[in-house]
């Protein structure tokens, strides 16, 4: 198998985002483009992927690496000037010197390529092309290269501001992706000037200098929408839209039921079984995995979840990261559940939080219940056991535990461990004043105050 190494340019500031963060950093579903760029990179099966940030740019390097698909190595380079698309490349010398069959570039801010896009460029090396780019025909081609040919094979790359009036009309552009032979990348690299419109470096001149070489460059057809890259918040959304589209579509052909698709949002690594059933207007953030024949109901945001088999879900919940459900597990309307395991069958129907907590099987957790995990400092466990019932708005104030079968009294404020199969009653005890209401309005509207004894004990 032939050897490739990715390099990733994402030294570009984005100064049209109109944002502090560098442009790589924004999310397309959840996840940054450069993120993107690096998962793609290692699902096409780059043995190592080079990235080249600007100056002080740890973060980008940072959000790079943990985004590398793990066993991928990655490596860091930093382009200290801006001096265009080969000297960035450039600033990869390193990785370059090291050695790769394949060579291949990709933008950090082109966050929809797929690794068969991947694939279908570095398939012409293999017959021998020096260079390979990624051609397309966008709906107004002006500010792209145009991929200029000479009886059907590609001759060079003019730039838009170094093109001709008759260059221009070149409908075939070049999408920045390019291909090239590990053996003579270097060569073809050290070769290139800056003379040109801009006085940059541009890499689109490797074309002309292969040729001149006696190599042959290739053109590879891309889909426009795939190759896009984003310079603009509206390009941004836009992204989002392609993306959430093809994950729908991914999740329906995986036997999904999407009710309305267009209002399913989904995260890359979103795991949907078999027969689940996705309600209008559901989010699923990162690391969620529902099981088989799941109903996820209206309006319930989803992130860093498992829900096991048959489960049913919202409407209008949130699952936050660690919540764990069992097989059968309901959880119903206005109910938040984070950092907590729910054992097979156990039910949370109605306006609940539970956080940092264990439930054991077939627990009830009754309407308007709520872990208090947390004392302004640190976070403590509630643990519930099996065949519980959690009377209506219980308080459980961590850490606790109540014990197997055990029922908790509606009203509670359960400071104290409750026994396996135990009642724990633990609020204020209810009386009855007979006949004080009328005696308290002929007070009152005689413009006199309530007698002390009728409201001794009670707040005025
Ligand atoms: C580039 C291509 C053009 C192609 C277009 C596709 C060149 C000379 N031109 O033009 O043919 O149609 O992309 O979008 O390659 N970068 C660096 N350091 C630099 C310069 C650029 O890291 O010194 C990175 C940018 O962050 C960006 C990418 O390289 O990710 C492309 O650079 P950009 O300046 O946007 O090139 P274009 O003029 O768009
Ligand atoms: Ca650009």
């Amino acid at each position: 198998m032939r050897q490739l190494l990715v390099i990733v340019l994402a030294a570009g500031e984005g100064t049209r985002m109109a944002s502090r963060l560098p442009k790589v950093l924004h999310k397309v579903a959840g996840r940054s483009m450069v993120g993107h760029v690096m998962a793609t990179a290692g699902n096409a099966e780059a043995g190592r992927i080079a990235v080249v940030v600007g100056p002080e740019r740890e973060d980008v390097a940072r959000e790079a690496r943990a985004a590398a698909p793990e066993g991928t190595g990655v490596d860091v380079f930093v382009q200290a000037e801006r001096l265009g698309t080969a000297h960035a490349v450039l600033a990869a010398r390193a990785a370059l010197e090291a050695g790769a069959d394949d060579v291949v570039v990709m933008y950090g801010d082109t966050p929809l390529v797929r690794p068969e896009t991947i694939a279908a460029l570095r398939a012409p090396l293999a017959q021998g092309a020096g260079v390979v780019v990624l051609g397309f025909r966008p709906e107004d081609p002006t500010g792209y290269g145009r991929l200029l040919t000479e009886g059907g094979a590609l001759a060079a790359i003019r730039e838009e501001k170094d093109a001709s009036d008759e260059e221009r009309k070149v409908a075939l552009c070049n999408a920045g992706l390019m291909a090239f032979d590990g053996r003579i990348v270097l060569d073809l690299l050290e070769r290139i000037d800056d003379a040109n419109a801009k006085k940059e470096f541009y890499l689109t001149d490797a074309v002309a200098i292969a040729r001149s070489l006696g190599r042959d460059a290739v053109v590879v057809e891309a889909d426009a929408q795939e190759v896009a890259g984003v310079n603009t918040r509206a390009q941004l959304a836009q992204a989002e839209a392609i993306l959430q589209q093809r994950l729908r579509a991914a999740a329906m052909a995986a036997g999904a039921t999407l009710v309305a698709p267009e209002t399913v949002f989904l995260s890359p690594d979103t795991k949907l079984g078999r027969d689940v059933v996705i309600e209008p207007n559901v989010v699923f953030g990162p690391k969620v995995i529902v099981e088989d024949d799941v109903t996820i109901r209206a309006f319930s945001h989803i992130e860093g979840a498992r829900v096991g088999r048959g489960a049913t879900v919202g409407p209008f919940a949130r699952l936050r990261p660690g919540a764990v459900l069992g097989e059968g597990v309901h959880i119903g309307n206005f109910v938040e559940i984070k950092a907590a395991q729910l054992g097979a069958g156990t039910k949370v129907n109605h306006l609940s939080y539970i956080g940092d907590s264990t439930v054991g099987t077939n627990t009830n957790i009754g309407a308007g219940s709520i872990t208090c995990n947390y004392d302004g400092f640190a976070k403590h466990r509630t643990t519930i056991g099996s065949d519980v019932f959690i009377g209506t708005n219980t308080l459980l104030v961590a850490p606790v535990t109540v014990g197997d079968g055990a029922y908790t009294a509606t009203g509670g404020v359960i400071t104290d461990d409750v026994p396996a199969d135990a009642l724990a009653v633990a609020r204020a005890r209810q009386v009855n004043k007979e006949g004080f209401a009328s005696r308290l309005r002929a007070r009152l509207s005689a413009g006199l105050s309530p007698k002390k004894e009728d409201t001794k004990g009670h707040p005025k």
